[in-house]
């Protein structure tokens, strides 16, 4: 695809717990053809060292990207095949970035998984790294954003600022896996958040198997 005709999503991925969200919204936007402009807060990349033991490096981070979503969420290298070549990535304190202004074509933004200051930060628009801005932008364009929110428990001020999210139109989806779609292990109970999130942005995949109306239908015996 050349540039000109390039409208990826934007990917938000800030320091909540929950690297292989990220890993598997991004795995699935790749499979289903879509480009993606990344954004990595810095304090995520403490969780990612913490999750995965990747450091994740601005100057590599096309091996660092491809080295992370390549692995299973049981820590398993190698476990996915991965090309990266559709993503472009920015700079958290980028705030010249394409996706920090409105006229830069863009589907919509998913925040994967969204920190509790990361959802205060957008509920009050303070646009504090290119991850905020990028958000704040995607509100005012009347855009899709999806807030995958990471924390428990929530207090009464993080509450608050999910009802001015849902109110300021984001979509907002709490990292909460179900267990009536047969997981057995824990990449099924990710993907099942990670296609809530997908279903969200209405991008396609194959990623959890969706309710049939039947109770039990999932399970093995
Ligand atoms: C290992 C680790 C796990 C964390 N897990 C969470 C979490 O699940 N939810 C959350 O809201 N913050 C969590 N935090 C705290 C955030 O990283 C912190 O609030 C940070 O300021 C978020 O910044 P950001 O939104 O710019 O990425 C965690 C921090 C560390 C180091």
């Amino acid at each position: 695809m050349n540039d000109a005709n390039r409208t990826p999503w934007v990917v938000g991925v800030s320091g909540a717990s929950g690297t292989p969200y990220a890993a598997a919204v991004l795995r699935g936007l790749l499979d289903a053809g879509e480009s993606v402009d990344l954004v990595v807060s810095r304090a995520s990349r403490l969780t990612l060292l913490d999750e995965t033991g990747i450091a994740f490096r601005d100057g590599h981070w096309q091996d660092d990207l491809r080295t992370w979503l390549e692995r299973g969420a049981d820590g398993k290298p190698g476990t996915f095949r991965v090309d990266v070549g559709a993503v472009r990535h920015w700079a958290a304190g980028d705030l010249a970035a394409g996706p920090s202004s409105g006229s830069y074509p863009v589907k919509g933004m998913l925040i994967v998984p969204a920190s509790t200051a990361c959802v205060a930060g957008v509920a009050l628009g303070l646009s504090k790294d290119l991850l905020q801005r990028a958000a704040s932008v995607t509100l005012k364009e009347r855009r899709r954003l999806v807030v995958a929110v990471r924390e428990t428990p929530l207090n009464g001020q993080t509450l608050r600022h999910l009802v001015a999210l849902d109110e300021a139109g984001a979509v907002v989806l709490p990292a909460s896996p179900a267990f009536y779609a047969g997981a057995t292990h824990i990449q099924d109970l990710v993907d099942f958040v990670a296609g809530r999130v997908l279903d969200a942005a209405g991008v396609a995949h194959g990623l959890y198997r969706r309710w049939e109306g039947e109770l039990g239908g999932s399970r093995a015996d």
